[in-house]
């Protein structure tokens, strides 16, 4: 296959495969050993490259993905003679030990400061929750950005190239697809039922990596428009499209204002160079216990939308998930929307997570919650949770614990003992349903 796409400034065409990762396409193939290899999944930032004006990691992006992109690296900032000044800050500030970190981490500080130019402590530390150093401490990297932000350091946005279809190989043409439209995709599923549907590309890489996955043929539904929708629809109900990314969830002010819980578990599923990629389908898909957003998704009630050939589905997101990973769809089929009831005036939601690592994708215990109310009395209530099982689960019991009952300290010990019990976690029992109990209890004193 034959791609064409900018890197630092120069248009470049390379052969190579299409799920080739961007990381050694770049390392291998344009000799920019500036992006390095750490774990491979997503979880240690060393590959992070700014693609489209968005930090992402180089180790989660298929090649077939790369076409017509806009790519900065490390060697499009400076080098050792003319060192841009957020590397001088580095060095100036002691930020750099063996440096095998650096080139990620400065291209995650550049990332914010092209969008927040005197960042907080705070939104630093969010902004590069996923990149690792085993050296510094962190400290004195934060006091480079810092430097760099007083100093006045103002990068130029970087571009946001446009899609390029790659040119695939007479054999390729078989196998790999990068349909325009919804429709082209389901004519391509409808006789090749059997080949990968491609998203952010956040478990591709990873799976194959891990010998999980070893796909014999790809369609690339990530661009398409019929799945990148996000808007509130007259009937009350926002319609997500499947491939809308975390971090536009959490750059929607409907989002934002009408799904707080959506909103949270999106902030917390990964740390942004993952979120710029990962998207709410493919994290429903992935049908994994351990997931976040379809936790949230349980407690608002949200329904999917399938769409196959000549034919549409709507099926209950607590149905969806059928099995680890399994999700339900048939073949032919694509997650094409996610429906969720606009909630009344009077209600209250909150998606909590627990985990070793605020960045890290893994939660330990996710709750999600949601109560529509009258005068101090629930008069309904939905609720999920994460990483007891190996799929999200509804909690039937706890629902019906709640409805119907005033709120108050009853009502909150009955919810705390009622959701322990209900809750079957099979590794480290007693911690989940401890934390899962104080969650809810956190939720219903906040109201
Ligand atoms: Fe660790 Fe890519 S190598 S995130
Ligand atoms: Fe060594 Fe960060 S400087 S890993």
């Amino acid at each position: 296959m034959k791609i064409t796409f900018t890197v630092n400034g120069d248009e470049r065409t390379v052969e190579t495969r299409p799920l080739t990762r961007l990381l050694d396409l770049l390392r291998d193939g344009l000799e920019l050993k500036g992006c390095k290899e750490g774990c491979g999944e997503g979880e240690c930032g060393v590959c992070a490259v700014i693609m489209n004006g968005r930090l992402v990691n180089a180790c989660m992006v298929p090649a077939m993905q790369a076409g017509g992109a806009e790519i900065l690296t490390i060697e499009g900032l400076g080098g050792e003679s003319n060192p841009d000044p957020l590397q001088r800050a580095f060095v100036e500030e002691g930020a750099v030990h063996c440096g095998f970190c650096t080139p990620g981490m400065i291209l995650a500080a550049r990332a914010l400061l092209e969008q927040v130019p005197a960042p907080s402590l705070g939104q630093t530390k969010t902004a590069l929750s996923g990149n690792l150093c085993r050296c510094t401490g962190y400290n004195r990297i934060f006091a480079a950005v810092n430097k760099a932000a007083t100093d006045g350091y103002q990068p130029a946005p970087s571009g946001r190239g446009r899609r390029l279809a790659p040119e695939f190989d007479p054999k390729e043409q078989e196998h790999f697809f990068c349909p325009e439209s919804l429709d082209e995709a389901l004519d391509i599923l409808a006789v090749r039922p059997h080949l990968t549907l491609l998203g952010g590309g956040t478990d591709i890489g990873p799976d194959m990596k891990a010998g999980r996955l070893r796909p014999k043929g790809v369609v690339d539904i990530s661009n398409l428009p019929e799945l990148r929708v996000l808007e509130r629809r007259a009937d009350e109900m926002l319609r997500i499209g499947a491939c809308v990314t975390d971090s536009e969830l959490m750059e929607s002010p409907l989002v934002r204002e009408l799904f707080p819980a959506l909103y949270r578990a999106a902030a917390e599923c990964a740390a942004p160079a993952v979120r710029n990629r990962a998207s709410i389908g493919g994290n429903l898909c992935s049908a994994s216990g351990a997931a976040d957003l379809p936790v949230a998704l349980l407690a608002l009630g949200a329904s999917l939308c399938l769409r196959s050939q000549g034919r549409e589905r709507i099926v209950p997101a607590h149905e969806f998930i059928k099995g680890y990973r399994k999700p339900d769809l048939q073949p032919g089929e694509i997650l094409a929307e996610i429906l969720l009831p606009v909630p009344p005036a009077g209600s209250a939601q909150a998606f909590y997570k627990r985990g070793s690592r605020a960045a890290l994708t893994l939660s330990r215990v996710s709750v999600a919650l949601y109560v529509e109310r009258d005068n101090g009395r629930i008069i309904a209530c939905r609720a999920g949770a994460g990483s007891m099982s190996p799929t999200p689960v509804r909690l039937p019991r706890l629902e019906a614990a709640l409805s119907g009952r005033n709120l108050g300290p009853e009502t909150t010990a009955l919810a705390v003992q009622t959701i322990r019990e209900e809750l079957d976690p099979r590794k480290s029992p007693a911690y989940r349903k401890a934390i899962a109990g104080n969650l809810v209890r956190r939720f219903l004193e906040s109201l």
